[in-house]
């Protein structure tokens, strides 16, 4: 029987998160761990085996979605399985969503735009959370990094090289959905926000590192105001400005999940050494990753 097998990469939000909730754009880098998802024709009933996934319902949403739209219902057996632990926020859910989309358009051969994936993708972010702006979607179609408006209005690859980010996990999970609905809006905060990601679009495709860090200590200010940062996230964000970061900031939500640095070379391990002192745990990972694609089974 036929099989099929696609990876997609996990994100870090690194500007103008909440914010791109209310039609403001944010800049996204997609990251080396991916996930995966193989897809294979079976006798039997349709059957999902996700080991590390608690929640399928991105798979499964993402099967309906597609199967109404293309009229298509073969019985299809769907394992998924991940670089990455789904503790981190590193959206592993968009990641499998867009990995079993591509998948089911390759097994069926449905050629599909990646703004077509995107709409799809985005439809069942919707349906099963309710709330979000879809730009961890689009950084697991379009991969690298990204210049992105609310609900896909703008995506926009940002040509840049690889960046010197430290990635600092504080241990608890952040509850998005809950940060999204419960977060009173500012749009003052949301305009000081744009005025960021915007100077950090120009500095990023520069290469002024130093700048891009400063805009994002700033960002978390504002991120502060808005109330989603915690004692511990702006503990690890302080250590590492002090042992020698250009800057730092929550990434996603916030309430939990990660923080990143930015850091010349020569201070990538002092400041390492800062956030574990600060009782964060540092994930490995490139950003500027390749998007979906086909895997050789
Ligand atoms: O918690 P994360 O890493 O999924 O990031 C959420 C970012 C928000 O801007 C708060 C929500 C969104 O969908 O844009």
């Amino acid at each position: 029987m036929k099989k099929i097998k696609t990876s997609a990469p996990g994100k870090l939000m690194l500007f103008g998160e909440h914010a791109v909730v209310y039609d403001y754009p944010c800049i996204v880098t997609s990251i080396s761990p991916r996930v995966y998802v193989e897809i294979e024709g079976i006798k039997e009933r349709s059957r999902i085996e996700a080991p590390q996934v608690k929640n399928t319902q991105f798979v499964e949403r993402s099967i309906d979605i597609f199967n109404k739209k293309y009229h298509l219902s073969d019985n299809l057996l769907i394992r998924t399985y991940s670089d990455f632990s789904s503790q981190y926020g590193f959206g592993s859910s968009s990641a499998i969503t867009v990995a079993t989309i591509y998948a089911l358009s390759k097994y069926y051969k449905v050629e599909l735009t990646n703004k077509e994936i995107f709409e799809l993708g985005f439809k069942v972010v919707k349906q099963v959370q309710g709330v979000g702006s879809g730009f961890d979607i689009a950084a697991a179609i379009y991969g690298g990094t990204l210049y992105f408006v609310t609900g896909g209005k703008v995506i926009e690859p940002l040509s840049i090289d690889k960046l010197p980010l430290i990635i600092g996990y504080s241990g608890i999970k952040a509850d998005t959905s809950n940060l999204i609905k419960n977060l009173k809006a500012d749009f003052n905060i949301f305009d000081n926000i744009k005025k960021i990601v915007e100077s950090a679009k120009l500095n990023l495709v520069k290469g002024e590192l130093e700048k891009t860090g400063e805009l994002m200590s700033q960002n978390h200010m504002y991120l502060q105001q808005l109330g989603v940062s915690t004692k511990k996230l702006d503990n690890m964000c302080l250590a590492a400005i002090s042992s020698g970061a250009y800057g730092a900031k929550l990434s996603g939500a916030g309430g939990g999940d990660c923080m990143i640095a930015l850091a010349p070379l020569d201070k990538m391990k002092s400041v390492e050494s800062a956030i574990i002192n600060m009782g964060g745990e540092i994930i490995d990972v490139n950003n500027n990753s390749q998007g979906v694609k086909l895997e050789n089974i």
